[in-house]
C-alpha cells in the first residue's frame, strides 16, 4: 500500500535528444515529489541538456561514441548514474540498447517510455509500422526495463486513434501528447511507492496491473 514519502525521491534522467519528455517531468514532479540529481546524455549538445541546466539540474554526457563495446559505454554510464544514489532511474527518449548487466543492476527502479501500445511495435518506427499495418489504434506505454527490450512489465498505457490522412508525423504528434502526460503520472506513482516490480510483474497498490489492464 501507499505511504506518504517524507522527502522527494532522487531521480537521475537519461536522454538522447530533445527532451520534451524531460520538460513534462520537470515541469509536473521537480522538487516536489521528486528530486531530478542529474540529466545524462550519450549525445552532446543536444537540447535536452539546456532544458536541465536551465532549471539547474547537472547534466553530464557520456558519448558512447567514445568506447569500442556496449559493456565499457554501460559500465562508465551507470558509474556517473551510481554517484547521485537514485531510487530512479528514467529512459526519456534514451536511444541506446543496454546490456543484460546494467538492467540488471537498476532492475524495479527504472522505467522506460515506448511510443507503441506495448506488446505491439517493439523496436523504432513505432509509428510508420502502426500506419502501415492498418491499425485504428496506437498509443505509448510505460513499463519497467527488464532485460527483453521494450518488454518489461507495462505500467500504464494510453491510446490514440489513428486517422486515415495520417502520416507518421501527425501521429507522433498525438502520441507525444499522451507521452507527457503518463510519464509524469508514472513516475508519481513510483514516488508514492504505489508502483514495484516483483518477480517481472508490476503491481500497483500491490495488484497486478495486468489484470487491471484486462478489466479495462
Ligand atoms: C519519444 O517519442 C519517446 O517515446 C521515444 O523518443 C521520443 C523522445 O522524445 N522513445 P523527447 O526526447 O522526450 O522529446
Amino acid at each position: 500500500m501507499s505511504r506518504k514519502p517524507t522527502r522527494p525521491l532522487a531521480v537521475v534522467i537519461l536522454i538522447s535528444g530533445s527532451g520534451s519528455n524531460l520538460q513534462a517531468i520537470i515541469d509536473t514532479l521537480h522538487g516536489r515529489e521528486i528530486d531530478i540529481k542529474a540529466v545524462i546524455s550519450n549525445r552532446p549538445g543536444v537540447l535536452g541538456l539546456e532544458r536541465a541546466q536551465k532549471v539547474g539540474i547537472e547534466t553530464h554526457v557520456v558519448d558512447h561514441k567514445g568506447f569500442t563495446d556496449r559493456r565499457s559505454f554501460d559500465t562508465a554510464l551507470a558509474q556517473v548514474i551510481d554517484r547521485y544514489q537514485p531510487g530512479l532511474v528514467v529512459l526519456a527518449g534514451f536511444m541506446r540498447i543496454l546490456t543484460p548487466e546494467f538492467v540488471e543492476h537498476y532492475l524495479g527502479r527504472m522505467l522506460n517510455i515506448h511510443p507503441s501500445l506495448l506488446p505491439n511495435f517493439q523496436g523504432l518506427n513505432t509509428h510508420q509500422r502502426a500506419i502501415d499495418a492498418g491499425m485504428k489504434e496506437h498509443g505509448v506505454s510505460v513499463h519497467f526495463v527488464t532485460p527483453e527490450l521494450d518488454g518489461g512489465p507495462v505500467v500504464v498505457r494510453a491510446k490514440v486513434p489513428i486517422h486515415a490522412d495520417d502520416s507518421a508525423e501527425t501521429l507522433a504528434t498525438r502520441v507525444l501528447k499522451e507521452e507527457h502526460r503518463i510519464y509524469p503520472e508514472a513516475i508519481g506513482l513510483f514516488a508514492a511507492d504505489r508502483l514495484r516490480l516483483q518477480d517481472n510483474v508490476a503491481l500497483l497498490d500491490g495488484h497486478p496491473i495486468a489484470q487491471l489492464a484486462a478489466a479495462e
